[in-house]
């Protein structure tokens, strides 16, 4: 076995593999079907200060390479969680750690939920998602920069555990956001969120999406997260961790090489469950036959011509 130990946020990791938010409820439905002990720890689904019912039907489908969705964040809410999700988390996880996924639609949402949490146990830290737009102005908290700014300051604010902002991959230059993140007192960065699509099914002349546009993500967005990734790497000294179209510990590597410390599998976990474990298995596999350790590549791309 090789060494994928790594010390990231404050804490030691035995993987670098998570499960990413949406994709794997909040733990319990994903006990059964993988030992979650034996990864690095998952990402909750988003948790909002108020229960969300989510959008109307269809709110999935299969695209060429991945799948569309546009569940609408459905969730049980702050109280909800608390009461019903966090326990089982608290109880059942001892070397996985787990980040909650925070979503809002005003700055005070997000702080609300935030100090609604903060006293409990059963967590390592958050990831906010900042791909959701602001009720007051319509934009992305993840794509206006006084925006991100404020909001990630006053989370700061809020809490000392680790702040992990999940950015948006909808924006010209990520290296801007990322160093708003750093600047405000962020933890870490995650990178990416799914990319805006549509499918239009051609007999009834509607959208496939109840809907009508969601979030593209899977395979097909893998060269997109790695490229992104490089560039936050560039922009910022935060951990990241590597998010987008990851089934595989040569799909994650890629990711690491361009600078994530850690990864998280999503789309890929709705074709087999298994793929976390064996995303791990492979970048031990890969470690050991070149005699390395996780951290000697992280970060470790060699761009012929540049200077080391
Ligand atoms: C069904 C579904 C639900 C998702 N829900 C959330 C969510 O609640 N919060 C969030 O930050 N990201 C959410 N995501 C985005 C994923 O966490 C991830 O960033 C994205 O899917 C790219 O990774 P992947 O290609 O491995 O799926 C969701 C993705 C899917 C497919």
């Amino acid at each position: 076995m090789a060494d994928l130990t790594q010390t990231v946020l404050g804490v030691d990791w035995q993987s670098p593999v998570l499960l990413a938010s949406g994709t794997c409820g909040y733990g319990e439905e994903y006990a059964e079907l993988i030992p979650l002990d034996r990864i690095g720890g998952l990402v909750t689904k988003a948790v909002s200060l108020e229960p969300r019912m989510g959008n109307p039907p269809h709110r999935v489908a299969e695209t060429p390479g991945g799948m569309i969705n546009a569940i609408g964040l459905q969730n049980v809410g702050l109280s909800a969680f608390i009461r019903d999700k966090l326990p089982w988390l608290r109880e059942n996880l001892s070397r996985a750690r787990v980040l909650i996924n925070v979503v809002g639609h005003t700055e005070k949402d997000f702080v609300e939920v935030v100090s609604g949490l903060d006293d409990q146990s059963g967590f390592l830290g958050y990831e906010i998602n900042v791909s959701c737009p602001n009720v007051k102005d319509g934009t992305l908290f993840g794509a206006d920069p006084e925006t991100l700014a404020k909001l990630v300051a006053a989370l700061r604010h809020e809490t000392e555990r680790p702040l992990v902002v999940k950015l948006t991959p909808n924006v010209p230059d990520i290296g801007l956001y990322a160093r708003i993140c750093e600047e405000n007192g962020a933890d870490g960065l995650s990178a990416i969120n799914t990319f805006p699509g549509m499918l239009i099914d051609i007999d009834r002349r509607r959208p496939v999406i109840g809907n009508v546009s969601g979030g593209v993500s899977g395979p097909a967005i893998l060269p997109m997260g790695v490229y992104l990734t490089w560039r936050a790497r560039q922009a910022t000294s935060l951990p990241i961790i590597g998010i987008g179209g990851i089934r595989s510990g040569s799909d994650a590597l890629q990711y690491v090489l361009a600078g994530a410390t850690l990864i998280q599998v999503g789309t890929a976990l709705f074709v087999d469950p298994q793929v976390a474990i064996q995303v791990h298995q492979e970048i031990d596999d890969y470690c050991e036959r070149n005699r390395v350790t996780l951290r000697q590549l992280v970060g470790a791309l060699e761009i012929p011509g540049d200077p080391a």
